[in-house]
């Protein structure tokens, strides 16, 4: 159905498998850091209109890839469009973040919160197989979700927090009712996921955003139980061939050892840990996926050069690596750093080899 795969470094980077270069891709590589991207959300009106217009996400999805020899694509969609399908209430106001209209903080709203009918999300699906036909075997395109922790956080406080006061009073003051919500939230993401492989997902993704804000032991019971019942639920494969998965804690490092024993094959990491002891860490265990800081991009093109070389010298000419950012490239990005990143991984990585 879909054509074969031309480029396959990055599946074989998250099978611990001998690459010629590394494989670089970046979290939100489709945004508002291109005037492209820019001009199609302007025609579609909202956020929320290109990530439901088929036509629409699988032409930003593509946009970064026109520029950039890229060696992944991922899904243009969000993360709340789950907690949406929920009957939550998304919406974006320009300059301004995520709101829900709906909020979970009382006994009543969760009880009413159930696992959606995916049907409601039939245009994620939809566009992760016309992504998958336009992308015509490049390279492989990756599906994603939050983590259950993750979407908790906003259905709790309705929106981005600094604080996430809301949410943790109910993680402390009703512990039953956050583990309500985990559950539902671990099963509508473990269908999400599987209903994306279904529909053409070469790789899943579960992005832990905010699984760093949490203190240690609520971090394990609140986000981390969660994100392993969601992993328990994947299909291995699909059509015989096999889905790895990544997991991102931002601000997870602290506890790698213990997101290193999920089921696995990868796991992103933020700019605050060093990849060289990570990996001494993990062994050969697990592939790792990052951890340049995003901001490396403001500087000039000299600083980006040696920044991004020591992230791949940290990590070394082992098998098992994806360079990534730590975190979301940023919006006032100058387009011209990525260019100058994508082609310092490539180049460097292909000369660690040879040496
Ligand atoms: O990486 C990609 O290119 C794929 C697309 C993608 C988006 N959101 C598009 C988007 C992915 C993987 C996400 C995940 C996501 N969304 C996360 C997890 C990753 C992370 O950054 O920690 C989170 C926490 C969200 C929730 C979310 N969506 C926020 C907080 C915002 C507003 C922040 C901002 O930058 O304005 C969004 C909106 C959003 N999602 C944008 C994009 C390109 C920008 C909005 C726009 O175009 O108006």
């Amino acid at each position: 159905m879909f054509a074969p795969l031309q480029n396959d470094t990055f599946l074989r980077a998250l099978r611990r498998q001998p690459t010629d270069h590394t494989p670089v891709w970046l979290m939100r590589q489709a945004g508002r850091y291109l005037p492209e991207y820019c001009a199609t959300r302007a025609k579609a009106g909202s956020f929320m209109g290109l990530a439901t217009n088929v036509d629409y996400a699988t032409e930003v999805t593509l946009q970064p890839l026109e520029r950039y020899p890229l060696d992944a694509a991922i899904l243009f969609s969000d993360i709340l469009t789950v907690p949406d399908a929920m009957g939550l209430g998304l919406s974006f106001a320009v300059g301004e973040g995520p709101k829900f209209a709906k909020v979970v903080r009382d006994e009543a709203a969760v009880a009413e919160l159930a696992v959606p009918d995916m049907d409601k999300l039939r245009y994620v699906f939809d566009a992760v197989t016309s992504i998958r036909k336009a992308l015509n075997g490049r390279v492989p395109l990756i599906g994603f979700s939050g983590s259950p922790w993750t979407l908790a956080c906003y259905m709790v406080e309705g929106g981005g927090s600094d604080d996430y006061r809301r949410v943790k009073s109910l993680m402390y003051s009703r512990p039953d009712l956050m583990h309500r919500i985990l559950a539902i939230n671990a099963d509508s993401v473990a269908a999400y996921l599987n209903a994306q492989i279904e529909a053409g997902a070469q790789a899943v993704m579960i992005f832990d955003s905010w699984g760093g804000v949490l203190a240690d032991g609520a971090f394990q019971e609140f986000s981390l139980a969660y994100t392993r019942r969601v992993l328990a639920q994947l299909q291995r494969e699909h059509d015989g061939v096999q889905i790895p998965r990544i997991v991102f804690t931002k601000g997870g490092g602290i506890w790698l050892d213990e997101i290193a024993e999920l089921d696995t094959d990868g796991i992103g990491l933020d700019w605050t840990m060093d990849l060289g002891k990570a990996r001494a860490r993990v062994g050969h265990k697990v592939a790792l996926q990052g951890n340049l800081d995003p901001n490396v991009l403001f500087a000039g093109p000299a600083q980006i050069e040696a920044e991004v070389r020591r992230v791949l010298d940290r990590f070394g000419a082992h098998p098992g690596h994806i360079f990534n950012l730590g975190h979301g490239i940023s919006q006032y990005t100058p387009p011209e750093a990525v260019t100058v990143l994508v082609e310092t991984v490539h180049r460097h990585s292909r000369a660690m080899r040879v040496a």
